[in-house]
């Protein structure tokens, strides 16, 4: 039977993390995964439901209804309605933070995640990818990049999209979430013992993706090749 491969992306806010999945995912043929497009779709559907994402009790509420979809091309969809560029957004970038926080979301979304691992090969990219979701996977990556290096990246993809916004205040919000995402209770964001650091603020996107390749063969190497050559 041929083997399922994951391998997990996990850094901080902006990293680039979800430009590099993907076209490592598209490059081996494996599903890429976007779980924080998931939490952001939780969020917009809190938001849609006039509930506060910093309600334990209000997101409970909405678990059971959740019902959401990426495609293979990434884009998310919300009980069946495409909010790709939706979940972007200013509103949901802030609340996003405190809505994948609270324990009964995590679970919800890890069960998904995982599910979708079991079926195929993934790269899956997030915040504890490596450490909860999958501790199993084949190559573990730890991204990281500079405030400054993030921020810039950040403000040229809203740009390109017409998202406003200034450089500070994309800083600003980095930083902010990066305190949330390390300090929450569960699951905070970490580098797992087995991850590999990857520092990407000097790097150009091309690098970044040979640079998980070349780590993803060196250690599958052998079967990868048996298997898939
Ligand atoms: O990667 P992103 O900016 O789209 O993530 C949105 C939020 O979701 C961010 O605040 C961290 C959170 N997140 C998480 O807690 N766990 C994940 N596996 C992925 C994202």
């Amino acid at each position: 039977m041929k083997k399922n491969y994951a391998i997990a992306i996990d850094g901080p806010a902006a990293s680039g993390k979800s430009t590099a999945a993907k076209a490592v995912a598209k490059r081996l043929s494996f599903l890429y995964i976007d779980t924080g497009a998931m939490y952001r779709a939780f969020t917009l559907w809190m938001i849609e439901n006039g509930r506060d994402p910093r309600s334990e009790a209000d997101a409970v509420s909405l678990i059971p209804g959740f019902e959401m979809e990426e495609d293979k091309e990434g884009r998310v969809f919300l009980s069946g309605r495409d909010v790709t560029e939706r979940v972007r957004e200013n509103d949901v970038s802030r609340l996003v933070s405190y809505a994948c926080a609270h324990k009964a979301v995590r679970e919800r979304m890890v069960e998904i995640q995982r599910e979708m691992a079991s079926r195929q090969s993934v790269v899956m990219d997030g915040r504890d990818i490596g450490t909860v979701v999958l501790p199993q996977a084949d190559l573990k990556v730890f991204q990281v990049a500079s405030v400054e290096a993030r921020a810039r990246r950040r403000f040229l993809e809203n740009q390109k999209k017409g998202i406003p916004g200034t450089l500070e205040e994309i800083a600003e919000d980095i930083e902010r979430r990066d305190y949330i995402d390390s300090h929450r209770e569960h699951s905070p964001l970490m580098q797992a013992e087995d991850a590999v650091l990857l520092d990407t603020s000097e790097m150009t996107v091309a690098q970044e993706v040979d640079a998980i390749l070349k780590l993803f063969l060196e250690k599958v190497g052998e079967t990868w090749n048996d298997m898939e050559q």
